[in-house]
């Protein structure tokens, strides 16, 4: 397989896209990636999105795309994997130019959820469920990361206020983020005063819901001139159970374990030489667990990081430098996107306020379902 390098990156501001159509909102992230590549043509599109047959009635999005950015005749696919769309999308895009079948390809995240009511959106939301043994029996995507809280909390005994600063770090690094959704400040008050979504869940706790389109173009790396020159280092997939209650052990997330591990070998990087890490916090809850199964956390311990101030900028594993899904926002397919273009970003230099220093290893992980698709991708500066 040939190393493949990221030559350009886009990406749109995470918001309420009320004037702006899915194929504005996507073709803008596109263009703004294939302008910072220094290409007007790829020879393939991938695209990333969960919901547009839900929210936008618009299917067979890889043709709607190519054709709307001018990529005639190119093949054009979109890839699905619930809230893990984005980071499908970019793996497969991966694969097609790692294997020399194709010589550059665009990775386009794109997703717009807000031109529908908040019960249909949550109602679609739910289709990354299990439909037949968990939506079926009335509960909706956060009602399930509730249940998992509350277990994780009674477990481990940990108190809701003890996952205040998952949320507190990651809205003050989206402060300095003009692509992200929310821009607000965050304290230990505010946190727990919050309106309650489900129990012991918050709007504090929950990413928000938000249209957006991220993209990248992919080449190999040998084509790149670009210093500094950020490389794929690992990519890595791996499912579990769709279902959170056919785990045996549903505090475990095995396969953001299992993902991370073969990552880690692939790119021989051990987590303590990750120099940042964009993890997957639709849910506060989600981010404790994701710390543990990748390696940066014992079991139970993941709060105890954001606690001991160990997940800022400086601290010893940085989460969230541009927001996260909490603050950035989750347009669902194209977060896995967003958190790519952000490693990008944090590689380069890019970063500004929130640069984490000589970061030279990136990691992303990118979460479809409730722990049930789970992609991890390494980037590295070369
Ligand atoms: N955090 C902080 N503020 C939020 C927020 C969040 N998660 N969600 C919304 N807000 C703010 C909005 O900015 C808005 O502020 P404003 O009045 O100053 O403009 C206000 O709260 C109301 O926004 P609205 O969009 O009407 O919120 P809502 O009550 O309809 O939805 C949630 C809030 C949390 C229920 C919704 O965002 C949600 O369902 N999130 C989870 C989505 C999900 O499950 N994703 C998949 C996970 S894998």
């Amino acid at each position: 397989m040939r190393k493949v390098a990221i030559l350009g990156i886009g990406q749109t501001k995470v918001d309420e896209h009320w004037e702006k159509s899915l194929r504005e909102v996507g073709g803008e992230a596109a263009f703004l990636a294939m302008q910072d590549a220094g290409v007007d043509r790829v020879e393939a599109l991938f695209v990333g999105n969960m919901l547009s047959p839900l929210i936008s009635r618009q299917n067979q999005l890889g043709t709607f795309f190519s054709d709307w950015v001018g990529l005639w005749k190119q093949e054009a696919v979109k890839i699905e994997a619930a809230c893990g769309s984005g980071a499908a999308a970019f793996r497969s895009a991966l694969m097609a130019v790692a294997s020399g079948d194709v010589d550059s390809a665009l990775v386009l995240g794109v997703e717009k959820m807000t031109d529908k009511p908040g019960g249909e959106v949550t109602a679609a939301l739910a289709t990354a469920a299990d439909a037949d043994y968990e939506v079926e029996q009335g509960v909706s995507f956060v009602g399930i990361n509730a249940l998992v809280m509350r277990r994780y909390m009674h477990e481990y005994g940990w108190k809701h206020a003890d996952f205040a600063p998952f949320s507190i770090n990651a809205h003050a690094n989206a402060m300095h983020n003009p692509f992200a959704r929310l821009h607000d400040t965050v304290t230990v008050e505010k946190y727990e005063k919050s309106s309650m979504v489900a129990t012991p869940i918050n709007l504090m706790d929950a990413s928000p819901v938000g249209d957006g389109a991220a993209a990248a173009v992919i080449v190999p790396a040998e084509k790149v001139l670009r210093q500094p020159r950020v490389v794929v280092a690992a990519s890595a997939a791996a499912t579990d159970t769709i279902s959170v209650h056919s785990r045996k052990d549903p505090l475990f997330l095995n396969a953001a374990y299992l993902s991370s591990k073969q990552a880690y070998q692939m790119a021989g990087v051990k987590p303590v030489e990750v120099s940042v890490f964009e993890l997957h916090d639709a849910f506060t809850i989600m981010a404790a667990l994701s710390l543990e199964a990748t390696g940066f956390a014992e079991r139970g311990k993941g709060v105890r990081l954001g606690l001991e101030n160990q997940i800022g900028i400086e601290g010893k594993i940085p989460v969230c430098t541009r927001g996260g899904l909490k603050a950035r926002g989750h347009p669902v397919g194209a977060t896995g996107m967003y958190q790519i273009v952000e490693v990008v970003q944090q590689l380069r230099g890019e970063c500004g306020a929130t640069q984490v220093e000589d970061a030279n290893i990136g990691m992303t992980q990118n979460i479809g379902g409730s722990g049930a698709t789970i992609l991890t991708h390494i980037l590295r500066r070369e």
